[in-house]
């Protein structure tokens, strides 16, 4: 996630493009940089928050048509040449989103002449412009973008300036948010409405393939196909604040709404559906140190430690490796039995846990292969280990992880798939039939998300009770503790996730009518045992939430209420039930009028031991 902003009217450009971009710095802050064509291309960026721009754009400098970009790394370290606006000769480019062809793009360039001086997916753009618009004399701007579309795969919103065409920005989407702000004072365009609030309310949302001209004398809305289109003009009534959570009450809410995109966000370009294979790049591992490798040994927190514990699953079932999830602040002080060739593998959303870090540096004096999953490039971790593999949920800032979590159990997917295709363990077919079903992950969480009330109306009748239990099996066990630890996290009730088989070794002594038991009942090899566990605790005459895929008629006879998620893959469901839990935390910490983004005594990144 990124912002992007352009400004094209009787203000000064620069400080409506830093003032718009202080507002979408929520989509990511490492680096920003802002153009303004006074003539020639004028181009300030820098590493760091927008303050930091602010510091270095001379006193002075003023224009009135501009762009610019607040990153969240996806390719290439938070750098000074990395950060946006990406150059080539006269033409100057902003992006949001991941170019998912960019590097045999990138060498088709290079083969042309053209130098590359960041690390970036963007940089492709502002040379395909380049090289389109000298290929023909005639094109404009505006045909230039609407001919790269046919070349760039991937999503973007992208804002184009060119010398050539100095009074008006070029803008285009797909599948990454683009609106346009129409003032009194100019015209506006943005990856959100917040950044231009300030100036007008009267706002046009931009469709997938649409392209946008936008110059001091309006707006042109144009199709694929070159036409010109007509467009409706919204009026946003959010006050500013609402506005920068998408008119959600919380942005841990908004986070939870995010996951189609962030899950597909994380999977693009990685998934060859055709051949059934994966392409991770990332993981610095031949195929022969793949097939050599005698053991992983997973290590986390929290959260991502839950990840972990699903991770443990599929490396076993589709990799066929001996898989160990460590908690990183007991591995640290352990006595590690560790080899070369043993893998370690750390999941961090932050990428600056300090047990995790301390942890993974320990492994390392063992000799082992370390490679960690993160959510935030040029993190601690991205240089401690030998691979990384990015999620791409772009920024979290709701303390509970939840768009994160999904992100990690998709890369975990994508790395067993990878490495259980390497090591013969799984056909193209087995792995086509997953990767399937993790392309059908996006809709499936979209129609839970449509479908919230159930989960807003369970959760407010039970919000005032004091324990809850959370059970499951196999891939469920972890998701079980997952959503109990999201539950105590924000609602502040006590909540325990348990192996669903375990309860009757002690917990089932604390069932009572009072402690309610959410069972994740989904279709799988130990569904018949999840009943039974589901009759032990109702013989106790605790109520029953079961998580249950929607043709599962059966489940009804068995429990209370049930909450449910689409059929799926038996080993996708963990993705589809944690939306389910999430959701049923937050309108529990709701009800109780918790305070949800910032929960008591916890912080975002646990930087200290
Ligand atoms: C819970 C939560 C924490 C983190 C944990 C590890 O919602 O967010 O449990 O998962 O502090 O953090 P990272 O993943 O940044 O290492």
């Amino acid at each position: 996630m990124c912002g992007i902003v352009g400004y094209v009217g009787t203000e000064n450009a620069v400080d409506v493009i830093i003032s718009s971009l202080k507002k979408l710095e929520y989509r990511g802050y490492d680096s920003a940089g802002v153009t303004i064509l006074n003539g020639d291309l004028e181009t300030y960026k820098t590493v760091g928050k927008i303050s930091e721009l602010e510091k270095i754009i001379p006193a002075g400098f003023t224009g009135h048509i501009g762009i610019g970009h607040t990153r969240w790394a996806t390719h290439g370290k938070p750098e000074t040449r990395n950060s946006h606006p990406h150059l080539s000769s006269n033409i100057a480019v902003v992006h949001n989103g991941i170019i998912e062809n960019y590097m045999f793009l990138k060498e088709k360039l290079m083969e042309q002449g053209y130098e590359f001086v960041s690390d970036t997916d963007t940089e492709v753009i502002a040379h395909l412009l380049h090289r389109t618009m000298k290929d023909s004399e005639r094109c404009s701007l505006l045909d230039a973008v609407r001919h790269i579309m046919t070349e760039i795969e991937g999503s973007y919103a992208i804002a184009v300036l060119c010398t050539d065409e100095p009074d008006h920005i070029v803008l285009a989407r797909k599948d990454s948010p683009l609106v346009i702000g129409l003032g009194d004072k100019g015209y506006f365009a943005a990856s959100d409405v917040p950044a231009f609030l300030r100036y007008t309310r009267n706002a046009v949302y931009v469709n997938d393939k649409e392209l946008v001209l936008i110059s001091p004398k309006g707006v042109e809305f144009y199709n694929n196909d070159g036409q010109r289109i007509e467009k409706q003009v919204d009026i946003i009534e959010w006050n500013e604040e609402a506005a920068e959570k998408a008119g959600y009450e919380h942005f841990m809410l908004k986070e939870i709404h995010e996951q189609p995109t962030s899950i597909q966000a994380t999977y693009a370009g990685k998934i060859s559906e055709l051949e059934g294979r994966v392409i991770l790049d990332e993981l610095k591992m031949d195929e022969d140190q793949l097939r050599n490798l005698q053991r992983v040994t997973i290590i986390a927190c929290g959260t991502s430690w839950n990840a972990g514990c699903v991770g443990k699953y599929l490396f076993e079932n589709l990799a066929g490796i001996h898989t160990d999830i460590e908690t990183a602040s007991e591995f640290r002080y352990g006595d590690p039995i560790l080899c070369g060739q043993v893998f370690t593998l750390a999941i961090t959303q932050s990428g600056e846990t300090a047990d995790t870090l301390a942890a993974i540096r320990s492994s390392r004096s063992y000799g082992c292969k370390a490679a960690s999953i993160t959510n935030v490039v040029g993190s601690t971790i991205t240089r401690e280990t030998d691979s990384v593999l990015f999620t791409r949920a772009g920024p979290e800032i709701g303390v509970a992880a939840t768009k994160t979590f999904t992100a990690q159990l998709i890369v975990l997917y994508l790395m067993a798939i990878h490495i259980g295709t390497v090591r013969g363990r799984l056909t193209p077919e087995t792995a086509r039939d997953i990767l399937v079903g993790i392309k059908q992950l996006p809709g499936q969480v979209q129609k839970i998300l449509n479908n919230k009330d159930a989960i807003k109306k369970c959760a407010e009748h039970y919000a005032k009770v004091q324990d809850y239990f959370f059970i499951g099996r196999h891939l469920n066990y972890p998701i079980s503790l997952e959503g109990a630890l999201k539950l105590k996290e924000i609602s502040y009730i006590h909540a325990e996730g348990y192996a669903a088989g375990e309860l009757k070794h002690g917990p089932l002594a604390l069932i009572s009518s009072a402690t309610p038991v959410v069972a994740i009942a989904t279709k799988g090899h130990t569904y018949d045992k999840v009943l039974s566990n589901i009759k032990e605790v109702k013989a106790r005459s605790a109520e029953v939430i079961a998580v249950a895929n929607e043709s599962d008629t059966e489940i009804n006879k068995y429990v209370d209420r049930v909450l449910r998620i689409p059929d799926c893959h038996e080993l996708l469901s963990p993705v589809l039930s944690s939306v389910v839990l999430q959701l049923l935390a937050y309108y529990t910490a709701l009800a109780r009028d918790c305070s949800i983004d910032k929960p008591r005594n916890l912080a975002k990144s646990v930087t200290v031991e």
